[in-house]
């Protein structure tokens, strides 16, 4: 399906994206749309490359698929499930699945969650020692990254009430979240889509212990979202304290419906709806815009060109934003649990590179970190800068103008780089000559042509950031069908699980150890040695 990109790629690999700059590249390499700016001039591609990539779509049967999503249809055939996150933040309309329209559930979940966050934020419903202060989220993966990468981003849109994550199955992570709380002033979440999961249940055992230590009820301050409501009563959670949703909710793809409790709460009904309303608004774009000004469409596209055609194994996610600190984090498990498999929806081995790994850090602090490598190293990063026109600090508007600054020089740097003759230039001003010269300039040079795309998005609120993670959640999707994968099941952390919870016993000195890798076997021995 690639050939004929590898083909055209092998043409021009080396040529000089200035070069491609003509009066019109600017207006059609870009899209906007609903106050987003999407801008790929700087990268490789020519209106040949646009057009063979275009075909991609139809070729891989994009449309019939993206309908087969939004219908309801089983395509996560590996679980048998429906893919319904959008859903999750439709405000109306008609969605069977297994011949049930899962809307009403929806709206009446969603009603039911929002009446239970504004009793918390308005005080009528209280802990044993009063109006709640804090809310601890205790989950893992998907039911840890959306809410907290979301709480962080809407800050400026957050009520008093403080909300913290409690994921890893390291106490130390509890211990310290715990530490500054008042046991009877702190609501418990426990969030996991199937309840099983182990760290999050050690974590809330733990949880309820300290609350048992000054609370009478401990349990009555806890509330659970899950898809498994026997398992919550199991654990002594009252059902009005439940809020569950559908398996054809994925855990990464969750933060829709009930696993965004803790975001409602912080940031209240008509903010919470407004995060809805954004990702729906992607939704519908998504359905309906032309492939060359679809933005997830041309995302996706953007990343098949570098990952499977040019053959870059990384991208870096570099949001000018503070706020967006863990959406590196929250689109390694979208993209990497999602696109990180190599075998295809045939059963057999993918022709091609899989998803690619997904990493970043908020602009400006990696440039002082990691830039080093993105502007001079051997390997090629196609960078995806994010910024935002306006920030919520205006009496700061001159820390706003400096970071902008800050991330169009980044992707200038990159696509211009620095010659030999500058840098020469550079060196001579610092006074080296001859043999020196030359050296000392050589390791001035940026070799430059590297790629990078630009979003510009007016401001982060919670409208703009349901927009931008339906943005990737859809992209994701398209690249998984252009790679023939079904990017919803995550067979790949099942193995891992097993064998840890084989080797709690072991650890325990209950059971005897592996017979068939004297590599762990001297391991658990030296980490259980007294
Ligand atoms: O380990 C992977 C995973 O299954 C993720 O897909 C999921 O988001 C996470 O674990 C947590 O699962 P749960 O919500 O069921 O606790």
């Amino acid at each position: 399906m690639l050939s004929a990109l590898k083909a055209k790629y092998a043409t021009i690999y080396d040529r000089k994206i200035t070069t491609l700059f003509d009066s019109a590249r600017v207006g059609r390499f870009s899209i906007e749309i609903d106050g987003l700016f999407f801008d790929y001039s700087k990268t490789n591609i020519d209106s040949e490359t646009k057009d063979l990539l275009l075909k991609l779509t139809k070729k891989a049967g994009l449309y019939g698929k993206r309908s087969a999503m939004f219908l309801g249809e089983k395509i996560n055939f590996t679980e048998d499930r429906a893919v319904l996150h959008t859903a999750l933040r439709r405000s109306s309309g008609i969605v069977m699945v297994d011949g049930v329209d899962v809307i009403p559930g929806v709206l009446q979940t969603r009603t039911r969650m929002l009446a239970f966050a504004e009793k918390v934020r308005s005080g009528s419903l209280q802990g044993q020692g009063g109006a709640y202060t804090d809310i601890v989220n205790i989950g893992i993966g998907g039911s840890d990254l959306g809410p907290s990468m979301a709480y962080r981003a809407l800050k400026p849109y957050s009520n008093r009430i403080k909300c913290h994550y409690v994921s890893n199955v390291d106490g130390a992570h509890i211990t310290d979240v715990l530490a500054d709380l008042n046991p009877q002033t702190t609501l418990v979440i426990v969030a996991s889509k199937t309840f099983t999961t182990n760290e999050t249940l050690t974590n809330a055992q733990t949880a309820l212990q300290w609350m048992g230590k000054t609370v009478t009820n401990p349990a009555d301050q806890f509330v659970a979202l899950s898809s498994a409501k026997n398992k919550t009563a199991a654990f002594g959670i009252n059902a009005d304290h439940v809020f569950g949703f559908e398996d054809w909710v994925g855990g990464r793809y969750s933060v829709w419906g009930p696993i965004g409790l803790s975001l409602a709460i912080a940031i209240g009904h008509d903010n919470f709806n407004d995060f809805l309303s954004g990702a729906e608004a992607m939704d519908t774009h998504f359905q309906i815009a032309d492939d060359s000004e679809n933005l997830p469409i041309m995302l996706a596209l953007i990343g098949i060109w570098h990952a499977q055609v040019a053959g870059y194994t990384t991208r870096a996610v570099l949001p000018y934003e503070q706020r967006l600190s863990r959406l590196p984090a929250y689109l390694q498990q979208l993209e990497m649990e999602s696109n990180g498999k190599s075998v295809g929806i045939d059963g057999q081995d993918l022709n091609v590179a899989s998803g690619p790994i997904i990493w970043g850090e908020p602009g400006t602090n990696g440039q002082h970190a990691f830039y080093q490598l993105i502007h001079q190293g051997t390997h090629i990063i196609p960078c995806e800068f994010m910024v935002a026109q306006q920030g919520h600090e205006p009496d700061l508007a001159h820390h706003h103008q400096l970071l902008q600054a800050n991330c169009l020089a980044q992707s200038q740097a990159l696509m211009l780089g620095r010659g030999l003759d500058a840098a020469l230039a550079i060196a001579a001003a610092k006074g080296f000559e001859g043999s020196e010269l030359d050296r000392q300039a050589r390791h001035r040079v940026f070799k430059g042509n590297r790629p990078s795309t630009t979003l510009i998005y007016p401001k982060l609120t919670p409208y703009c950031l349901g927009q931008l993670v339906a943005l990737y959640e859809h992209r994701v999707f398209v690249e998984g069908v252009i790679l023939g994968i079904n990017s919803f099941d995550q067979w790949g952390v099942e193995l891992g699980k097993e064998l840890a919870t084989a080797l709690g016993p072991v650890m325990q000195g209950t059971a005897p150890g592996p017979d068939n890798d004297p590599s762990t076997l001297n391991l658990v021995a030296r980490l259980t040695a007294d």
